[in-house]
């Protein structure tokens, strides 16, 4: 590794990039590169784009003015993507070592429970520390799945309440291998967090000591619910072939994206180098506001900004890109078509969004999951080598690239 963290190909590229923007003493010293911030970067930025714009050089021939304006341009980008880029895996690697994965997906109904409940049971059949988190504050169910048929002594509620300091206090050990973390939604108002709770809820989950860590979503679009789908590594979608499943899969995607630029830049940020709310009012505005009917496409907001804002486009297109939505088809009965209702998710979502979905597999209907959520006996655990363990087993080795 070269000096500051950077390993040593990507520092000789930002010595590069930053003698287009700082002088060349400034490069000498050698905490440069370890204090250097977006912040800086940007006031340098500014300063040469004012120096060397095209428009400033008239009697320079056009061409060479506005190369060397481009080449300020690259250096920017490259710099802050660079700085963004180490930002980010520090800052997780000190909080989490798990691998934390969301299941969402708007509609009641479509298989969310059942999926989290065996993914867990499979992921503990392999060895792995596994904890499954019920965040369906308003439909908590997924203990029943884990054979807990009674209510739980103490749930997520305890914790939210403060009656409890840490999640640890209110985990229970599942007869099937993962640990339960289970919820209670017969008080009143249980799915109305406030933020306040709602980040110490999330601070709690990070910091949970375990390789994987399933987190079981409810079925609408709130904040809540898309706050904590954000927080994952890995954010699933899981759909049916009903268009009402399928659109409202995208509708979640849609206003996760979304919740994320808002999140990442908006007024509760708490990423203090990236935090930045006329940023964030100038998504909103043009996206949302009448005047911003034309702005109907992550594409052409991107192009508004490139117009409007060049120097935040390397931070948004960042945002955008760091979101990677995956898709599950369930309940597909025998023989029945798939691919249209991936292709439909897939394209539309590539047109409004600019984003990639990836689908991860699909999971027939099966008689014995409706059995199971009788007997209580979750699927995987009662046939570990039967047609659904293999369709959850080809889902996982896709999702975390297993061999
Ligand atoms: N692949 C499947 N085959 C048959 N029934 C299923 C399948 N997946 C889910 N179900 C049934 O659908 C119902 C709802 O599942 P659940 O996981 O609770 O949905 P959600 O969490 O999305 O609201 C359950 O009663 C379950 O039996
Ligand atoms: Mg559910």
């Amino acid at each position: 590794m070269g000096s500051a963290g950077w390993g040593d190909e990507q520092l000789r590229e930002m010595r590069i990039a930053c003698s287009y923007l700082f002088p060349a003493e400034l490069l000498k010293d050698k905490d440069f590169f370890g204090n250097i911030s977006i912040e800086t970067v940007k006031k340098a930025y500014r300063k040469k784009a004012k120096a060397y714009h095209p428009d400033m050089h008239p009697q320079v021939t056009k061409g060479a003015a506005s190369d060397h304006f481009m080449r300020i341009q690259d250096a920017y980008e490259l710099i802050t993507s660079c700085l963004l880029e180490k930002m980010e895996p520090a800052a997780e690697r000190s909080a989490r070592k798990k691998v934390a994965i969301a299941v969402g997906g708007a509609k009641g109904g479509v298989g969310k429970s059942v999926f989290a409940a065996n993914l867990g049971v499979l992921l503990a059949s392999r060895g792995f520390k596994t904890v499954v988190i019920d965040l369906d504050l308003g439909g908590a169910n997924i203990h029943l799945y884990l054979g807990k048929r009674k209510l739980l002594k103490h749930t997520i509620n305890d914790f939210l309440g403060k009656r409890v300091d840490t999640l640890e206090e209110i985990m229970v050990e599942s007869d099937y291998g993962p640990l339960l973390i289970g919820g209670n939604s017969s008080e009143l108002g249980a799915a109305n967090i406030e933020f306040a709770k709602k980040l110490r809820l999330i601070k709690s989950i990070r910091n949970i000591d375990a390789d994987y860590v399933v987190l079981d979503l409810g079925g609408d679009t709130s904040y809540n619910i898309i706050d904590f789908f954000l927080q994952a590594d890995y954010g699933i979608v899981v759909t049916t072939r009903d268009s009402a499943s399928y659109i409202s899969a995208y509708h979640f995607i849609k206003a996760a994206l979304y919740r994320k630029l808002n999140r990442i830049f908006g007024p509760e940020s708490n990423l203090r180098d990236q935090k930045d709310v006329d940023l964030e009012r100038f998504i909103r505005e043009t996206t949302m506001s009448p005047d911003g009917a034309k702005t109907r496409t992550i594409g052409q907001l991107i192009g508004n900004i490139r117009q409007h804002r060049p120097l935040d486009l390397s931070v948004v297109t960042r945002a955008i890109s760091d979101f990677r939505p995956y898709l599950i088809v369930n309940k597909v009965p025998k023989d029945a078509d798939i691919h249209s209702v991936v292709m439909k998710v897939q394209d539309v979502t590539k047109k409004w969004l600019s984003k990639e979905v990836t689908f991860l597999g699909n999971i027939a209907v099966h008689e014995e999951i409706e059995k199971s959520v009788i007997d209580l006996v979750p699927v995987i655990a009662k046939h570990p080598y039967g047609r659904f363990a293999v369709e959850i087993e080809d889902i996982v080795k896709k999702l975390l690239h297993w061999e």
